[in-house]
C-alpha cells in the first residue's frame, strides 16, 4: 500500500462533540487528546515520516476568553504529560505558528520539548499553534524582501524552493494527505502553500470520535487515488 510521507490534519469538531453531550466546549478539547495519541501511534506503526496537526489557528484567538484560556492550559498540561512517551517513541516534536502570542511559560516548555526531541527520527511531528497559512506566507515574503534589500538576493533569482525554505514547514515534504474531521470542507487558513497538491479527505466524524479504523480508512482511500500533478493519466501509465 502506498503510505503518505506526510499527513496534515485539521482536528475539528471538539466544541460540537461537547455541546452534543451538554458539556463545556473545553471538555471536547480535552477529549481530543485521545485521537491525537492514536494518530501518532498509527503514524509510527505505518512509518509515515511526518505528521502536522492544526491545534489552534491565528483566528481562534477571537473565541471567548475562557475557551482560549482552557485550550492554552490544555496545551501546557498535554505537553507535560505526553512528552516522555513521545521522546521514548522517537518522535521529533516541533511547533509552528506565532510563538510571540503565547504565554512565556508555555513557550519555554515548547522550546524545551523541541530541544529534547531534536535528535529523534521515527516521526516528525509538527503542532500548529497560533498558526495561519497567510501569516506564514507573509512572513516568508518579508524575509525574502529583506534579503533583497540587503543585496543578498536578486528578485529574478527567487525560486519556489527558495521561497519555501522560509516557510514554517521548511525541510519537510509537502503533505501528501490532508484530513479534516468535523464535517466542514474547507482549509481554514491551514498550510496554504504546502497543500497545493495534497489529497483531501473529509469526514463528518467529530475529532474526539476519530478512531483508528477511520484513520485506516483514510489511508486506504489515499492509497487508491491517482495523483497526477497536472499530467494526463496516460502519461502516468507510460512512466
Ligand atoms: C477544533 O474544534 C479545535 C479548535 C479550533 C481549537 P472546534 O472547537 O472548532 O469545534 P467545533 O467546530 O466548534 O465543533
Ligand atoms: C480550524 O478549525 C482550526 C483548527 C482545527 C485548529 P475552526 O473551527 O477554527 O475553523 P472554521 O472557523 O470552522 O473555519
Ligand atoms: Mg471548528
Amino acid at each position: 500500500m502506498n503510505v503518505p510521507r506526510h499527513i496534515a490534519i485539521v482536528m475539528d469538531g471538539n466544541g460540537r462533540w461537547a455541546q452534543g453531550r451538554g458539556a463545556e466546549r473545553n471538555e471536547g478539547h480535552r477529549s481530543g487528546l485521545d485521537p491525537v495519541r492514536m494518530v501518532i501511534e498509527e503514524c509510527l506503526r505505518a512509518k509515515v515520516a511526518a505528521l502536522t496537526l492544526f491545534a489552534f489557528s491565528s483566528e481562534n484567538w477571537s473565541r471567548p476568553a475562557d475557551e482560549v484560556a482552557g485550550i492554552m492550559n490544555l496545551f501546557f498540561d498535554a505537553l507535560e504529560a505526553e512528552l516522555p512517551a513521545l521522546n521514548k517513541n522517537g518522535v521529533r516534536l516541533r511547533f509552528i505558528g506565532e510563538r510571540a502570542a503565547l504565554a512565556p511559560a508555555l513557550r519555554s516548555r515548547m522550546g524545551e520539548a523541541e530541544t529534547l526531541t531534536m535528535g529523534n527520527s521515527a516521526l516528525r511531528l509538527q503542532v500548529a499553534i497560533s498558526y495561519g497559512g497567510r501569516q506564514d506566507i507573509l512572513a516568508a515574503a518579508a524575509q525574502v524582501a529583506l534579503a533583497c534589500e540587503r543585496g543578498e538576493l536578486r528578485s529574478s533569482e527567487l525560486t519556489e524552493s527558495g521561497f519555501a525554505a522560509h516557510l514554517a514547514l521548511a525541510g519537510l515534504p509537502d503533505p501528501d494527505l490532508f484530513i479534516r474531521t468535523g464535517g466542514e470542507q474547507r482549509i481554514s487558513n491551514f498550510l496554504l502553500w504546502n497543500l497545493a497538491y495534497s489529497e483531501l479527505y473529509f469526514t463528518a466524524t467529530l475529532w474526539p470520535d476519530f478512531s483508528s479504523a477511520e484513520f485506516a480508512a483514510a489511508l486506504r482511500e489515499f492509497a487508491g487515488r491517482q495523483r497526477r500533478f497536472g499530467l494526463s493519466g496516460a502519461q502516468l501509465q507510460d512512466a
